[in-house]
């Protein structure tokens, strides 16, 4: 049978995904379960092109890899933006059926855990929300073991000349490091332009951040997260932590 929009896309599979828990159901369970599911949509597809643009850097491949990142960044500014049609939900309405979620929390998203674990950002603490030998917890694990992209970038510095020392994580910045990168920005420009579109992407899951905690905070105020976090006072804690300090760190120096 030749394909058709519905069959390719599977989309009555798609729309059978949507199962509100409360009775009626609650008008905005509907908003809620399908923006998470967007999002968690989004996460996979950056992932997947975060592979790509690990490969890309890997080979040495600037031009791929500057795309590739650009397309991530177009993929977080929908990212940021959508909380606003969450914002529209207001605590009553979220009060309603907030009950249903249990301890349903996004700490259990396990594919934003993987998009943190691929830039490098390694948080041992928030992988306890994972059962060990599930899926979820085999896949971060297997993030875990591969290479940051921040090791694939600076794997893509060498490749290009750069005496780049060795390092252990994002937060491991010898000086010898920052004299290289501010090497490259004053003398070369393609790798320095990359650079800087990793501080885009940087400051994108910041934004990010920042976004779902103000939003919380209109929603339900300080009260405790169904994940058993403190809510606003946590997610504040997470805001304003790079996961590439050695690109922040520079800019003092020039
Ligand atoms: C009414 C809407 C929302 C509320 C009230 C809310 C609330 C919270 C709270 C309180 C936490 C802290 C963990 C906890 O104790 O549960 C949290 C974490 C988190 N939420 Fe939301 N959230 C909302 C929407 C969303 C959406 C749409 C996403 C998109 C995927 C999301 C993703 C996350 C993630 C990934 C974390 C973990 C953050 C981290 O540990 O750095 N949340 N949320």
């Amino acid at each position: 049978m030749a394909q058709s929009y519905s069959s390719y896309l599977k989309v009555d599979e798609l729309l059978a995904l949507q199962q509100a828990r409360s009775e009626g159901p609650e008008h905005d369970e509907l908003l809620f379960i399908v923006i998470h599911q967007v999002y968690e949509l989004w996460f996979k597809q950056i992932l997947h092109e975060a592979d790509f643009l690990s490969a890309a850097l890997t080979k040495g491949s600037g031009i791929r890899a500057s795309q590739t990142l650009d397309r991530i960044l177009k993929i977080f500014g929908v990212l940021i933006h959508q909380i606003e049609v969450l914002e529209t939900m207001t605590p009553l309405e979220f009060l309603s059926f907030r009950a249903r979620l249990d301890s349903a929390s996004g700490f259990q998203s396990h594919q934003f855990r993987e998009v943190e674990v691929m830039l490098g950002v390694r948080e041992p603490e928030k992988l306890s929300h994972f059962v060990s030998g599930t899926p979820a917890h085999d896949k971060i694990q297997t993030r875990l073991a591969a290479p940051s992209l921040w090791q694939c970038f600076l794997t893509f510095l060498r490749g290009r000349g750069h005496e780049v020392p060795e390092v252990q994580s994002n937060h491991d910045v010898p000086a010898k490091l920052s004299e290289v990168l501010i090497d490259v920005y004053r003398n070369d420009h393609e790798a320095a332009a990359l650079a800087e579109r990793m501080v885009d992407l940087d400051a994108a899951l910041q934004d990010w951040r920042y976004r779902h905690v103000k939003m919380v905070q209109r929603t339900i105020g300080s009260k405790r997260g169904t994940g058993g976090s403190a809510g606003v006072e946590y997610l504040i804690s997470t805001l304003m932590k790079p996961a590439f300090p050695a690109l922040w760190g520079i800019r003092t120096q020039f």
